[in-house]
This record gives structure tokens, C-alpha cells and sequence, in this order.
């Protein structure tokens, strides 16, 4: 019988520290990572440049079902580009949100999603991913912080990679982004029954890596 690969889904909301965690797990355990928001940010992106409205969502599953979307350990390949930063503004960040309620775009990076399941095991950060995308997974983390502290730590993250930055749209832009997130009819955003829940308000993500780990070699997952 095939060996069931192993899955840690990291969910939790905008600016929460789950992809920094997600990719110093995976790090750690030498298994793949899958930035799942990294599809929807790609399709606002796409969406955006050939201007299709946002609101439109089989016309924006069509243009994703056409995308090449390969992705590597460091990031993605798209139509054989690499991403850039380009899908980390605000707008890109905006519209990825938008993007991510239509059912039928969730349908379209399904696929693509479950394939990144490869030995020796992933790491899978985003929304639903331990709800919907992988509900098998023996490890599920629910990282969540406050308003306030998730503003702040993206407005240091966009300073440093150089991009500008307003704390105050980004906090509204966040709490706007929550509200979407969490009140879509399709996969909101919420913990599974059975996840690990962090809060990270004032833990360092040293701190919460230690616990991740210490959780999943508690149940014998590593
Ligand atoms: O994690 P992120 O900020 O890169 O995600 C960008 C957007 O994509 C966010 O508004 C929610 C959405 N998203 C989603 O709906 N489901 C996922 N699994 C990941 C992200």
C-alpha cells in the first residue's frame, strides 16, 4: 500500500506570521511548502493587467485554467516568469481577496493545490487549507494575533523589501480583507474542529515554531 504523505496546514489570517511559520517548518523538516495565497495573489495580478473585472468569476477561472503555474520551493513560475513582488502590493492584495470568494476560481487551483503533495511531505499555508484542501492532515495549525499586531508586522515586512507602506490603510485594508475572509460563503476562513491554535500577538516566531514543533512530535508526526 502507498505510504500516505504527510501534511502540516498552517491557516490564519492576513499578517498572522503563518507563511514565515509555514516556511521555517518546512525548512526545518526538509518537506515542500505551498503558499496557497500566492494562487489567488497570482490571479488578482493576471486579472488586473488584462483588466478583467475582479466581480467576474468565471471569466477569471477561465484565465486561471490557462495559466502555467509552476511552483518550486523558492516561490512560483508563471507562464515560465518568475513572480516578483508585484503580487505582495496592496492592490495585487486587495484583489486577491476579491478573487479568492468565487467558487469557481477556488474549483480552478484545486488541482494544482493537491499536487503539491509530494513526499516527504508539505507544508500548505493559507485559509482552508486544514478546512478544505487537505481535511486529512494529522497536523493543523490555526495562527492567529491581533488587528493591530498583524498591521504592523506587514508594514515592517513591505518597508524591508523595499515597497511603500501606510499603517493606517493597512489596517483598514486588513480589517476589510478579515471581514471577506471570514464572511465568504465558499471556504471562509476559520480553524478546523481539530486545529492547533497559536496566538502570536506577543510570541516571536521563534516562539511559535517551538511550539508548532513541539506539538507534532508530541503526536508522533515527526
Ligand atoms: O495569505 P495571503 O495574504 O497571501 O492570501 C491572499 C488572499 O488570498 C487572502 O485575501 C485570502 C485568499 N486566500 C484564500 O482565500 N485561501 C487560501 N487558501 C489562501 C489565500
Amino acid at each position: 500500500m502507498q505510504k500516505v504523505v504527510p501534511v502540516i496546514t498552517v491557516d490564519g489570517p492576513s499578517g498572522s506570521g503563518k507563511g514565515t511559520l509555514a516556511a521555517l517548518i518546512a525548512r526545518e523538516l526538509g518537506w515542500h511548502l505551498l503558499d496557497s495565497g500566492a494562487l489567488y495573489r497570482i490571479v488578482a495580478a493576471v486579472g488586473i493587467e488584462r483588466q478583467i473585472d475582479l466581480n467576474k468569476g468565471a471569466a477569471l477561472a477561465a484565465v486561471t485554467a490557462g495559466l502555467d503555474i509552476q511552483f518550486h520551493d523558492n516561490g512560483a513560475r508563471v507562464d515560465g516568469k518568475e513572480l516578483g513582488l508585484r503580487i505582495r502590493e496592496e492592490a495585487v492584495s486587495a484583489g486577491a481577496s476579491i478573487v479568492a470568494a468565487h467558487p469557481d476560481v477556488r474549483h480552478a487551483v484545486l488541482d494544482l493545490q493537491l499536487k503539491q503533495r509530494r513526499p516527504p511531505g508539505l507544508v500548505a499555508d493559507g485559509r482552508d487549507m486544514g478546512t478544505v484542501v487537505f481535511p486529512d492532515a494529522p497536523f493543523k495549525i490555526y495562527l492567529d494575533a491581533s488587528l493591530e499586531s498583524r498591521a504592523e508586522r506587514r508594514y515592517k515586512q513591505l518597508l524591508d523589501k523595499g515597497l511603500a507602506a501606510n499603517l493606517h490603510r493597512l489596517l483598514a485594508g486588513l480589517r476589510e480583507r478579515d471581514q471577506r475572509d471570514k464572511g465568504r460563503t465558499v471556504s471562509p476562513l476559520k480553524p478546523a474542529p481539530d486545529a492547533f491554535i497559536i496566538d502570536s500577538t506577543s510570541l516571536s516566531i521563534q516562539a511559535v515554531l517551538a511550539l508548532s514543533l513541539e506539538r507534532a512530535r508530541a503526536i508522533g508526526l515527526i
